[in-house]
């Protein structure tokens, strides 16, 4: 198993795939390395790029409101993303990029050991809970998958977009912290 140091220099060297040749910043993660619970994105956008943080853009502004109303912050989550690199344009990551670049993920989930993985948006619901997932069906179902339990949300992004899908999202905030809650 990989050290965090390891990871680290692993991510920051990587050139797996074609996304390494306009990168500014490679994206690890960010957050408590403790945490119960993950949130996982699909990749890096412009500010993530020019950052080197996940979420730190629009959608990141929306997410952390999000984690303000049920009580929690960046110091008690761990924020990461599907790709640790941007995609051109922010398009979607192609699947090759999300075979080479998930090994890194699987490090990060193996050294937190979150009790929780919450999938942000279908393109992360569809690597880690299954391949054909429904984000406007199965979101904010629980699934059990060897010691986590994992569920997805929309993406702060779908939010932004179409504000009728925020009542859903909240929903689904206040359950996973009611999750969170009965695991202490
Ligand atoms: N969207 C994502 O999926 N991840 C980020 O880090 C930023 C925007």
């Amino acid at each position: 198993m990989l050290t965090w140091d390891e990871l680290e220099s692993a991510c920051k060297s990587c050139a797996k795939c074609a996304l390494c040749e306009k990168r500014k910043n490679v994206v690890i993660g960010t957050g408590n390395k403790q945490a119960r619970i993950m949130f996982i994105g699909e990749a890096p956008g412009e500010a993530e790029d020019i950052q080197g943080e996940p979420f730190v853009g629009a959608a990141g502004k929306l997410l952390d409101k999000m984690l303000a109303a049920i009580s929690l912050g960046r110091t008690d989550v761990y924020i990461a993303n599907i790709l640790k690199c941007r995609p051109p344009y922010n398009r979607d990551p192609s699947k090759e990029e999300q075979e080479k670049c998930l090994n890194y993920l699987r490090a990060q989930v193996a050294l937190i050991k979150p009790k929780i993985l919450v999938c942000l948006g279908r393109i992360a619901a569809c690597v880690i809970i299954e391949e054909n997932f429904k984000i406007t069906r199965q979101r904010g179902l629980w699934f059990e998958r060897k010691n986590y339990l994992l569920t997805a949300t929309f993406h702060p992004s779908a939010l932004l977009r179409d504000e009728s899908l925020k009542k859903s999202a909240w929903e689904d905030f206040k359950a996973i912290k009611r999750r969170l809650n009965e695991l202490s």
